[in-house]
Order: structure tokens, then sequence, then C-alpha cells
């Protein structure tokens, strides 16, 4: 490719950058963008702030990023497709909205699997981590570079408190576009309807749906205690919100840049764990202050637990990489294979 292409490559690419070129190689600052599917207090907010901070600085002052909250850059599975074709440079969005386009990542969203923030953050840290970065790199064109931890995805609903499945029948649930959610909902015995999240609160708050499942620091973020009134601490996603790079805006980076990238996203990745550990139990009382009423599945969430994983497991197999792939996870996690 010669300079020029190079040039009008990199152009089209990213927005805002200032180049100096050299003959030998191509080095320029970047105003990068990111794509945040959360509001402001939210764990991505946090990730993607301290991502910047520490891009800055990683970068000496050479290249910065700017967050657009709030699906402002569109739904999050759009930034994936936006960032696979190198229109938008990062996103941070949930896993279970990665999925589609990398369904190997799925054994992170399979109900009851990652059971605890120490056993998200040592699969994702770990190989079965750095094989899912490859996978997303081949799949879906894009390169996990951090990971939000924002705890396990609870119920929310505006009908009635849910202990029980039989308190769930006749409940109208938002669910990410995502298969796995969707088949364990039904397990569960409903039809649940999948949504955008970047349309899931006007939906709430029109009574499209009456409910939908994410973690207490995105409820509190998204102000769903406007519009929702129980919560049921279900456990059946421990959340788990990649940063991701466009694949093609990375390799376009000078090594150094690259470099910083990783580190940065490392850094991210450090900060979002000790957020949600220190934050956490300090908005589950916020949102019971602001008059969310907080109930437990009835017997130790046993009928929640039989059900998904009986019926929801098998089905997946194939998409996440195979039963061994399940089973080595288990094995690290200490659990018994299936
Ligand atoms: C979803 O429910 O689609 C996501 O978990 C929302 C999010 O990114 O917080």
């Amino acid at each position: 490719m010669t300079h020029n292409n190079k040039y009008a490559k990199v152009l089209s690419l990213t927005a805002g950058l200032i180049f100096s070129a050299t003959a030998a190689n191509v080095t320029y600052a970047a105003n990068f963008k990111v794509a945040v599917g959360d509001g402001g207090g939210s764990a991505q907010h946090e990730l993607g702030k301290k991502f910047v901070e520490e891009l800055e600085k990683r970068s000496s002052g050479k290249h910065s990023a700017k967050l657009f909250l709030n699906g402002q850059l569109g739904s999050e599975q759009d930034t994936v497709n936006d960032a696979a074709i190198g229109t938008l440079d990062f996103s941070i969005l949930a896993i279970n909205n990665v999925t589609p386009f990398s369904p190997t990542v799925g054994v992170f969203s399979l109900p009851y699997v990652i059971q605890s923030l120490d056993e998200a953050v040592m699969l994702t840290q770990g190989e079965v981590g750095k094989e899912l970065v490859a996978n997303t790199v081949r799949d879906a064109g894009v390169r996990i570079i951090g990971w939000t931890y924002t705890g396990f995805r609870v119920l929310t609903n505006s009908k009635r408190p849910i202990r029980t499945l039989e308190d769930l029948q006749g409940v109208v649930v938002r669910v990410p576009k995502n298969e796995i959610m969707i088949d364990t909902y039904k397990a569960w015995g409903i039809n649940p309807t999948p949504m955008a999240w970047s349309e899931t609160f006007t939906a709430l708050q029109q009574g499209v749906v009456d409910g939908q499942d994410n973690p207490y620091l995105t409820v509190a973020a998204m102000k769903f205690d406007e519009v929702q009134k129980y919560v049921t601490n279900i456990r059946y996603i421990f959340s788990i919100e990649p940063l991701i790079v466009s694949e093609a805006v990375f390799q376009d980076q000078n090594k150094a840049t690259q470099k910083a990238i990783l580190e940065a996203g490392q850094a991210a990745t450090e900060h979002s764990a000790k957020f949600l550990a220190e934050s956490e139990t300090a908005i589950k009382e916020t949102l019971t202050q602001r008059g969310m009423e907080i109930v437990d599945p009835a017997n130790g969430e046993k009928e929640w637990i039989e059900k998904a994983t009986q019926a929801v497991w098998p089905k997946f197999y194939e998409s996440i990489g195979g039963k061994d792939k399940l089973n080595r996870v288990l094995r690290l996690l200490g659990r018994n294979e299936v």
C-alpha cells in the first residue's frame, strides 16, 4: 500500500486525526471515538473514563478518546458492526451483545456458569479469556482489550414481587437479542421480548414490557427505578462487558500506540473489578431508598437453576465450541463436569 493510500484508509477509519509522517512509517495523534451503551455513573462509564485517562497518560498526551454515552453512536449490537468495518474505533458493551457475532463468547452467558466476581476475573484474565479475544478478532473483526465487571443480572419488573417461576408467568420481560437468554426465559416458562438495549427504558416506561434483567449498577445508572418497582436477586448471569477496538483501527496503529491501547485496557479492567467490589452494596441500598423492593428467589433459586441449566446448556454446546469447552471452564472453576 502506498503512503497516500494508507493515509486515505486511516482517515476514513478514524475521526479527528492529526498526521505527522516519516518516510519509514506513519505516526499520528488521534482523538478516538468510544461508544458506550450505558449512561453516566455506570460500570461501563467507569471503565471508559479510566481507559481514556490511561491512554492519554501512556501515550504521553499524544492520543485521546471521547466517550459517547447512552448509545449515542447506535445500539450495542450496531456498534460491533461499525467497529468491524472500521467506522467506529472503540465500544463498551455487554458480552451478550457480542455473542451473536462470535458465538464462542456465549460460554460467559450460559446461565449459572460464572458465580462470582473472582470467577469472572479468573476466566477473563486466563487462557479462556485469551482464546475468546482471538475468536472475536477472527469472527467479528473486533478485539477485546478490556473487561468491565458489572455484577449479577437481577430481574426487575413493574408488576409484582417475583420469587418463584409461578410468579414470573404472565410478566412480559425484555431480553437482549441473544439466543441463550431468550431460551433461558423459555425454560422458565415465558416467551421473552428480544429488544435492543437502546430501546429498553422507553419500552419499560410505556409499558410495552413489564420487566428486564441487568446488574444493580446498570439499573441505577439507567434510572430504571423510575419505571420499575420490584427486583429479584437471580444470579443466572454475571455481567461482563468488554471494551472492544476495531481490529482495522488497531492494526493501523504503530507498535507504541498498540501497546498504549492494550495497557490502558488492562488498567481499566483492574479498576472495574475494584469499582464493582466497592460500590455494589451502596448502590443496592440507594435503589431501596428510592423505593425499589428487593426479594430473593425462593428455595435458593433451585427451580430456576435446574430448569435453565438442563434445557439451555446442551442446546448451546456446539455454538460455544463444544461440550469440552464448557467442561474445561467448569474444571477451572472447580465444578463437576457435565
Ligand atoms: C443489555 O441488556 O442489552 C445489556 O446488558 C445492557 C448493557 O450494556 O448494560
